[in-house]
């Protein structure tokens, strides 16, 4: 499997997103946790073509509804799938969505695309190689991070972290330019692989948000751990924190 194969296969699935009408939502657990048709649909799509190219590979998808700390994930090849990251944006059009897929090797990060398919922007990365967006190296900006925009993620299904992210986030305003939330965490990842922004930080999120965009924003030169600045875990969910080339450390207001 080539990295060329999978920027194929979600170029795809993008279009599914592009051409859904008024998708079916059915409601997760939890305040505001959809999930629609057009999910399911895609993450079918996706494990159908990635099967034949990598029979031997796992699955991890978002909407299959398995375990998803399971030891399957730990060797071989698994493919880790979100198949709408910003599901609330898909619903209310409010752009972006993104697909996300990384491939595993041996329980880390080998491969990944993240897809905006509203502006036609495919990020890529392969572990040592570089990032990419539609073919074209990237490198995250060496600004420090007052002269950058800093964004956050909070789920909110996750309500036992909205107090903390928001008091973080009261008190990272004053130290970057100014605080975005695009409701898309591997969107928001890959923004500061490109050099958009500065740093972002989420108290709860699943590998299926990160696992991809970690890697492209790794390859971009950027620091990604959890909000201790530990590595980050590839086994489930954990905090996530991803800093430009220019934010050399962590600042005060996740101590
Ligand atoms: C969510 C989005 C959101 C983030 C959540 C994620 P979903 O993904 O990335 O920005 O705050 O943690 O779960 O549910 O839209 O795929």
């Amino acid at each position: 499997m080539t990295i060329e194969d999978l920027i194929q296969i979600v170029k795809e699935a993008g279009n599914i997103l592009l051409t859904a009408k008024r998708p079916k939502i059915m409601e997760k657990a939890g305040h505001a946790n959809f999930v629609t048709e057009t999910d399911e649909k895609v993450q079918r799509f996706l494990v159908d073509k990635l099967k034949d190219v990598l029979p031997e590979a796992e699955f991890l998808g978002e909407e299959d509804g398995k375990d998803a700390f399971s030891s399957k994930m730990a060797s071989g090849f698994c493919f880790v799938i979100d198949p709408i990251d910003g599901t609330s944006n898909f619903i209310y059009e409010y752009r972006p969505s993104v697909i996300s897929v990384a491939l595993l090797k041996d329980g880390k990060p080998y491969m990944a695309v993240v897809y905006n398919p509203y502006d036609d922007m495919m990020f890529s990365a392969v572990t040592g190689q570089g990032a990419y967006l539609n073919g074209e190296k990237i490198m995250s900006s060496d600004a420090p991070l007052s002269d950058q925009l800093a964004c956050f993620g909070t789920a909110p299904y996750y309500e036992e972290y909205r107090d903390r992210s928001f008091d973080i986030a009261k008190r990272l305003l004053p130290l970057c330019v100014d605080l975005r939330r695009s409701g898309t965490a591997a969107w928001d990842m890959c923004c500061v692989a490109i050099g958009r922004c500065g740093l972002y930080f989420e108290l709860k999120i699943q590998i299926w948000d990160y696992a991809a965009a970690a890697l492209i924003a790794v390859e971009a030169g950027c620091s990604v751990t959890d909000i201790e600045g530990r590595p980050l875990s590839y086994t489930g969910a954990s905090s996530a924190l991803c800093m430009a080339r220019g934010v050399k450390e962590i600042p005060d207001c996740f101590k």
